[in-house]
């Protein structure tokens, strides 16, 4: 399964680091949706949908946490733990979150507007869509 990784350029100087991220630049897509997790507790694991339309860019700008990807064919676990380093996901991957830090902040940057009817949350019915062209 062919997971595209983002290494961001890092600005460092004696003060620290700071990352910039610019859409259509850094980011391959108009960032229409930011949003964050954090305060995550122990255990927990999140996400358990696809969508049919939204791509999405996810940072863990601080702490850690890991993702289990599935095509539909394919399945990869991926760890993210560095500020700089980001996740593309595309359309049409069943994505769980788990295994965050306690400090995890996990940084979403997505293709469009919050909206329900693009989300797949029942495993079966993804797969007969990813079956069936994933259209
Ligand atoms: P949820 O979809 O359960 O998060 P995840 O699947 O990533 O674990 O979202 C939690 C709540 O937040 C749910 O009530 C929907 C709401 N929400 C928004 O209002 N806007 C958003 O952009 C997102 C991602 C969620």
């Amino acid at each position: 399964m062919e997971i595209k990784r983002y290494s961001f350029q890092q600005h460092g100087d004696d003060r620290g680091m700071l990352v910039a991220l610019e859409e259509l630049k850094d980011i391959p897509f108009s960032v229409r949706r930011i949003y964050y997790i954090y305060d995550t507790l122990a255990g927990v694991r999140r996400g358990f949908h696809a969508h049919k339309n939204l791509k999405q860019i996810l940072v863990c700008v601080k702490g850690s946490c890991k993702l289990h990807l599935d095509n539909g064919f394919e399945t990869e676990e991926v760890l993210l733990d560095k500020p700089y380093e980001g996740i593309y996901l595309d359309n049409n991957i069943w994505r769980e979150m788990y295994d965050f830090s306690e400090d995890a902040v996990l940084l979403v940057l997505a293709s469009e507007y919050y909206d329900e009817a693009d989300y797949i949350r029942d495993y079966q019915k993804f797969l007969e869509f990813v079956n069936a062209g994933g259209k």
